[in-house]
Parts: structure tokens; C-alpha cells; sequence
């Protein structure tokens, strides 16, 4: 069989067992939801356009978190059964070439990697079986459809728990769900699949017997390795993934010459990227579309999120970073927030308890300590005193602050929105700043010192003797 792959992703049900509101494949872990694992692997063996989401349980939600994958889907409008979502998806697959396979996978079986799935399409082309479906053996298979072999060892049927007799549970090899089928064979026979379970759903499982009864073969592909096809059930579940995925993505960038100190602690999202010899202290979070260059150093407890961060970039503990882009050898923190949509130049430095928001820092400028920038373009090698404050928002409006190269703002100013300083001039410390500020000028805003010599002496002339106050 050497047709084009179509793949069935099962996301149409609620997940009882999360006892949630939202349904359940729009849980996160690793960073991503649990249906977009599942997608993007799907992706590796199918093109956009062949595979298929079934859709039920907040369908509007989960095709829009699905829309940049331009996947197709299927609606599942009453969720009767695993069969039944199978069978939702007739127009979309059924007429597909005859040699073609169908794959089917499950929305909250998100561990199962790509290379398993490429092996068992490539054993299903390379036979003549009616499907071939992926099983593993647990300690503890309560809950999952057991997998019945005949003397020979051929598969011969799938029980699910609730039908199981005592002998059927004690049986530990289980169906993970996951299977590559003859796409003709699935569309001539599924309507075969009756209701006849205590559960009175359409189990797609019970295909395999009525294959079999047809007298084709069906093979199994027994993973040594149950974790990938774990399915998540309950937020137990949900949570153990989640570590699974932040271990082996902690596990990829170590091998790939990344430090990372203390792993167990950090959390690494599934589609971030680090380059070689950058170090990772503990409780980091690099999170959603990051991408960090070499020889960074990304502090204790720092947070980044969807950010590109260039070379040799020091981010200190405690920082925050959000959807910004920093340039090589900037340093950052500690106790940073670059809260959205800044860009921070080669070489700039920003200390502690600064916040920028909407802002672009210049290669080589300074903001060390205690100050709010927002909506601002500063130059190069510009200095902000501590304490400087961006005004940029007047009750109604925000407005833009501009800063010339190697301008220098003393402390405590107040830049009041819009205004702008011109390249090489100079703020005195403690000015309200309104006007814009010629290049190289000087400008003060604020009370002139007033000296009164003597006036101590005078007061305590005036108070009367015995005075407490
Ligand atoms: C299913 C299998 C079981 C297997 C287990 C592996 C059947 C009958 N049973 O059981 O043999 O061991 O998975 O995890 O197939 N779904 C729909 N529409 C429905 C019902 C389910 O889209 O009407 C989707 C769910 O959203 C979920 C997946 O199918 O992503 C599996 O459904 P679930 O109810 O969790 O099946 P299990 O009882 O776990
Ligand atoms: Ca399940």
C-alpha cells in the first residue's frame, strides 16, 4: 500500500473527568494545548489539507486555536461515541484514493511522538493488513480498552473496561488508540459499528472484530514505552504530562549544549529555541515563541515570553520580559519588565525596577535604576536617570516621548507626553519637562532653590520658652 496519508484527530469530547468547563483538549502542557501537540504531529506525516479535527465540546474555540494550522475539521455535535466522531468525518476523508491510509489519533494523547507515528504508517504501507494499531503493556491498565490475542498471538478484539469480564481486566496490554487503517476497508464497514455496549456509544474499537469477521488481518505495533501514548484523563494526568514534556525539552537543549541549572525547576515551552553555551538558572520560564541566542545568561526566577533575545545577553534574576526583541549584549535586571513591544539596542543596559513598555532603547544607552518608559523612542547612548518617569498617557490618549542620541535626563524627571528631547541636550534632576528641548540645550523645570540663612535660629526665637513642639 503506498497511498497519501489522511489523519483523524478525535477532539470532540468534553473529558467528564477533568471536571472542567473547558473542554478538555484545550488544556495546556508543555506549553501548548493538548490539541495542538497532537496537530503538529499529525503534520509530520500528512499535509494540512488531509488531516482532519473532529470538533464537538467548544468547537468555535478549538477550531480557532486550530485556524493557523489550516487543518480541516468535522463537526461532532453530540458526542455518542469514539466511532461515531470516525464516522463525522465521511465527507472529508471517505473519498479519498482506495490505496490511501487512515490514520487515527486522539486530542488528549499529546506525548506520542512523531518518529512513532511515521513507524507505524511505514509498517502499515508496507502490508497488506486491514490496520494496524499501537498497544503497550501496564502495570495498572484500568480504564483503557484491553487488547485480546488469540493463540497465534494475532489480535482478535478490543474490550473496553466497562464490558471487560474479571479475565478480560486482568489483561495489562491496552489500546492506545492510535491506529492506521485501509481507508477504503474503514469507510465500507464502519457502519457496521451498533451500540451494544453498557456505555451505548459507538466504539470505534469494535472495528477490529468486524474486520476481522470479514476475514482480514489486523496487526499490532506494541510500544516499549508507554508514556507516549498516555492519555490524559484527569488534571493528575494533565500535570504528569506537563513534567514530561518540560523534561524533554530540558533534556533536547542540554544535549544540544545548553546549560541548565537545576532542571527539575524550570519550564521550557515546546517551541522555544536556545542557542549553544547560554545559561539557564533556576525557575526560568522561557515560554510560547521564544528564541534566546548563545551565550546568554537568563537569570533565577526570570520569566520570557514569545521574545527574541540576540547573543550574549545578560537577563538578571527576577526580570520579565514580554513579546520584545533585545539586541546583543544588552543586560537586563535584575527585577526588569519589559512589559510588550519593546526593542532594546546592542549593548543597552536596563537595572533594576525599570519598566518599558512600547519602547526602543538605543545601542549603548543607560536606564539603571527606577523608571517608567512607555511609548518612547530613545537613541543611542542616551542616559536616564534614575527615577525618570514617561508620562505618556493623559487620561484619554497615550502620546510618544522622543529621546536624541546621547541626550542625558537627570534624575527624578518627568517627561510629559508628547515632547521631545533634542540630540545632546541635558535635563537638570527633578524637572517636569512639557516643552520639547533644542539638541544640546539645557533645560530645568522645576522651583528654584530658596536659602534662608539664619531661619532656624529666627523660629526658635519666636517659640515660646517650654515649648514641646
Ligand atoms: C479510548 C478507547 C480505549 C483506549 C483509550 C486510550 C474507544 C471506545 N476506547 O477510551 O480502547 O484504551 O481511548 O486512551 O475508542 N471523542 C470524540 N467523540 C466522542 C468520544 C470521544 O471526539 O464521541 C474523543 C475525545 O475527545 C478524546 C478521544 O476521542 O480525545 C478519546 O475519547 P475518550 O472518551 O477519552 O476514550 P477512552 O474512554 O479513554
Ligand atoms: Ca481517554
Amino acid at each position: 500500500m503506498s497511498g497519501s496519508v489522511h489523519v483523524v484527530i478525535l477532539a470532540a469530547g468534553l473529558g467528564t473527568r477533568m471536571r472542567s468547563k473547558k473542554a478538555k483538549v484545550l488544556h495546556r502542557a508543555g506549553g501548548l494545548t493538548l490539541v495542538e501537540h497532537v496537530v503538529r504531529v499529525a503534520l509530520e506525516v500528512a499535509p494540512p489539507g488531509q488531516v482532519t479535527v473532529v470538533t464537538g465540546h467548544q468547537a468555535d474555540i478549538v477550531e480557532q486555536v486550530l485556524a493557523p494550522y489550516g487543518v480541516r475539521f468535522a463537526r461532532q455535535t453530540e458526542q455518542r461515541g469514539t466511532g461515531h466522531a470516525v464516522m463525522c468525518c465521511r465527507d472529508a476523508v471517505a473519498g479519498a484514493g482506495p490505496e490511501d491510509l487512515l490514520v487515527i489519533l486522539y486530542g488528549d494523547s499529546p506525548l506520542l511522538s512523531a518518529a512513532t507515528v511515521r513507524r507505524l504508517v511505514e509498517r502499515q504501507q508496507a502490508s497488506q493488513d486491514a490496520g494496524i494499531v499501537i498497544t503497550t503493556t501496564l502495570d495498572d491498565p484500568t480504564g483503557y480498552g484491553r487488547v485480546l490475542r488469540d493463540s497465534a498471538g494475532h489480535i482478535q478484539a478490543i474490550v473496553e473496561q466497562k464490558a471487560c469480564t474479571p479475565e478480560q481486566a486482568a489483561v495489562r496490554e491496552i489500546n492506545s488508540g492510535i491506529y492506521a487503517f485501509r481507508n477504503a476497508l474503514v469507510w465500507r464497514h464502519i457502519g457496521e459499528i451498533g451500540t451494544n455496549n453498557p456505555a451505548g456509544e459507538y466504539y470505534l474499537t469494535d472495528i477490529v472484530e468486524i474486520l476481522r469477521a470479514q476475514g482480514h488481518a489486523f496487526s499490532i505495533l506494541h510500544l516499549d514505552d508507554a508514556a507516549e501514548v498516555m492519555g490524559i484523563n484527569t488534571r493528575v494526568e494533565l500535570a504528569l504530562v506537563d513534567r514530561i514534556f518540560r523534561e524533554r525539552k530540558a533534556t533536547e537543549l542540554m544535549l544540544a549544549g545548553v546549560t541548565i541549572v537545576k532542571p527539575e525547576t524550570v519550564t521550557i515551552d515546546t517551541g522555544v529555541e536556545v542557542g549553544q553555551d547560554t545559561v539557564i538558572e533556576p525557575f526560568a520560564q522561557l515560554l510560547g515563541t521564544t528564541v534566546i541566542g548563545s551565550d546568554c545568561r537568563i537569570g533565577a526566577c526570570s520569566i520570557v515570553d514569545s521574545s527574541a533575545i540576540a547573543d550574549g545577553v545578560d537577563i538578571a534574576p527576577f526580570t520579565m520580559v514580554g513579546t520584545s526583541t533585545v539586541e546583543s549584549n544588552a543586560h537586563i535586571g535584575p527585577y526588569a519588565r519589559l512589559r510588550m513591544d519593546n526593542h532594546v539596542e546592542a549593548g543597552a543596559h536596563i537595572g533594576n525596577f525599570v519598566e518599558l513598555k512600547k519602547t526602543r532603547l538605543g545601542a549603548g544607552s543607560k536606564s539603571m535604576h527606577l523608571a517608567y518608559l512607555g511609548d518612547s523612542v530613545i537613541g543611542r547612548k542616551v542616559n536616564v536617570g534614575a527615577g525618570t518617569i514617561t508620562c505618556n498617557y493623559d487620561g484619554r490618549k497615550k502620546h510618544q516621548t522622543r529621546i536624541g542620541d546621547g541626550a542625558f535626563v537627570g534624575s527624578n524627571s518627568t517627561l510629559v507626553a508628547p515632547v521631545e528631547l533634542g540630540e545632546g541636550s541635558y535635563v537638570g534632576a527633578g524637572s517636569v519637562i512639557t516643552h520639547q528641548v533644542p539638541p544640546e540645550a539645557l533645560a530645568v523645570g522645576r522651583g528654584r532653590q530658596v536659602v534662608k540663612e539664619r531661619w532656624a535660629a529666627r523660629r526658635k526665637a519666636k517659640e515660646p520658652a517650654g515649648s514641646t513642639k
